[in-house]
């Protein structure tokens, strides 16, 4: 089983996007029955996968210590990808597990739902709080999507620092540089420099519909550059998870 988290301090940066096609391509492509766990009160990774918006508000609940994660849990149109959607309870998530006070409580639950799902993904909302942590410690791999700038190099020692600090035991981060746009000078010096060596997913507007069509790339632009590079991605996922269990048997 693997917990994979899409996090990063900062909003905007492509987390939803790639959590949801890593997520698609983990059972489409790689046959793994898979859960893609949404903790931000955006809700958008349901959204992409055209599922309606939930209208109750229980999705928190399943951090509760009666809460049933299966019960919330949703099968998209795709066979192998199911999804626990978020909806407004998720708003006061942190205060919740604050409360509930087990920092743990993310890992465990991921833990019980292993059995059925050996892959999952976790779309963060951008914060640094108890739902990060909670993150932090449930995830076998950390991914960082991360645009092309300035404040962007200035998050990563961020996020690293605060897992150092925190977690003795901490997951792996890959760092991605996102929405690169190769005409743009500022991302060629990033891209050579601090981020040399990182996954690369371009600027494109493949990516950008699949929040028009509210599904995923490989359904429509199977043939694309940008689709490979996507599946290189997953497959760079699945490479890293693969040392990993091999390290810890
Ligand atoms: N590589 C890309 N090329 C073009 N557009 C992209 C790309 N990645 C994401 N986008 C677009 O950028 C916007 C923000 O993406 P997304 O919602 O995935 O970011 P996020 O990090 O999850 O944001 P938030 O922090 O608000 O949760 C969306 O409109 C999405 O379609
Ligand atoms: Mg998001």
């Amino acid at each position: 089983m693997a917990v994979i988290g899409v996090y990063s301090i900062k909003g905007g940066v492509g987390k939803t996007t790639l959590a949801v096609d890593m997520a698609w391509r983990s059972a489409m492509r790689s046959r793994h029955s898979t859960l893609l766990w949404d903790l931000d009160p955006q809700g958008g990774s349901g959204w992409l996968l055209g599922l309606p918006d939930r209208t109750c508000s229980r999705a928190a609940s399943v951090f509760q210590r009666e809460g049933k994660p299966s019960d919330l849990i949703t099968e998209t149109r795709y066979p192998g990808l199911s999804v626990l959607q978020a909806d407004d309870s998720m708003r006061s998530l942190s205060l919740t597990l604050a409360r509930i006070g087990k920092r743990k409580r993310l890992a465990r639950l991921a833990g019980f739902l292993a059995a059925e799902y050996p892959r999952i993904i976790i779309d963060c909302p951008p914060v640094l709080n108890e739902i990060s942590d909670q993150v932090f410690a449930a995830a076998d791999l950390l991914i960082v999507p991360l645009p092309p700038s300035p404040l962007s190099a200035r998050a990563l020692p961020m996020i690293r620092e605060e897992i150092l600090a925190n977690h003795p035991r901490h997951p792996p981060i890959l760092p991605v540089l996102s929405m690169y746009d190769a005409r743009r000078k500022l991302h060629r010096e990033v891209h050579t420099g601090f981020a040399a060596g990182w996954p690369v997913i371009p600027m494109n507007s493949a990516i950008e519909q699949t929040a028009v069509r509210r599904a995923p790339l490989g359904t429509f632009a199977a043939w694309t550059e940008v689709n490979d590079r996507l599946q290189r991605l997953w497959d760079a996922i699945e490479a890293k998870l693969a040392m990993r269990a091999a390290i810890s048997v």
